[in-house]
């Protein structure tokens, strides 16, 4: 068979993505946000369209362009993502987590703009909902889910620990401690872990890091059937 008259790898499959940080408003001016640019999602998001999926993209707040023929949903709190990945997941394949969704978030948002008084403060900060644990929990859980995990030691062991707290199929891991591979860049390398597996995906575009990682994915979810 001549390899372009075969049908695109993903051709079918229906894919969330989620991408970005999240900001947790303490006040009308200020917010917790974290270094997430949201480039290694929006390149999943653009390579699973290219490989034929049809996409949806739950975007925290970034600066980046929607990729052509995706279908993007922008929010700001890990409240809001978490509504919006839960409300789009009936029907989908796979769920790609990418999102560096805040851990805590700010107890209460004040309504107007907290004024200082005092040599210290101190903020009280809760638990935000584990979106990723939530979809592998789901009625409507995707016959994959996908978490990626953001280390600085002990890449495999805290990755492995992720995939079977979590209840995941696959597990992406970086080491953020590494220099040019961390949230900001245009550069990436994962170790992608599942239950009796692992690849790794050395150093390269995240365009790249992208399309090889749903190489996996198609794999996964055609061993499924
Ligand atoms: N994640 C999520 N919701 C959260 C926190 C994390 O969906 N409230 C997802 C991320 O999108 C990622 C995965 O969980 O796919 C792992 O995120 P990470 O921050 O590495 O792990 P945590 O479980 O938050 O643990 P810790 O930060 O303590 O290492
Ligand atoms: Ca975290």
């Amino acid at each position: 068979v001549i390899a372009s008259l075969r049908p695109p790898r993903l051709a079918g499959r229906r894919l969330l993505v989620s991408a970005g940080p999240t900001f947790e408003d303490i006040d009308p001016v200020r917010f917790l946000g974290n270094r997430s640019s949201g480039k290694m999602g929006f390149a999943v998001a653009d390579a699973a369209r290219r490989m034929g999926a049809e996409v949806t993209l739950v975007a925290g707040p970034v600066s980046l362009p929607t990729p052509p023929g995706v279908t993007r949903v922008d929010v700001r709190r890990a409240a809001q993502m978490r509504e919006a990945v839960l409300s789009a997941l009936p029907g989908q394949d796979a769920y790609v987590g990418a999102a560096a969704v805040a851990d805590y978030a700010p107890a209460e948002t004040l309504p107007q703009k907290l004024k200082k008084s005092g040599e210290s403060l101190t903020l009280t900060l809760v638990r935000t909902p584990d979106i990723l644990a939530d979809v592998a929990a789901h009625p409507a859980r995707p016959r994959l889910v996908v978490g990626f995990a953001a280390e600085t030691s002990d890449l495999e062991t805290y990755a492995r620990d992720k995939l079977h707290r979590k209840g995941l199929d696959l597990i992406a891991a970086n080491d953020v401690s590494r220099p040019g591979q961390g949230f900001e860049g245009d550069d990436n390398a994962l170790s992608v872990f599942w239950r009796d597996g692992r690849r790794d995906l050395a150093l390269g575009p995240k365009t790249r890091i992208a399309t090889d990682l749903l190489l996996i994915i198609a794999e996964r979810l055609e061993a499924m059937e």
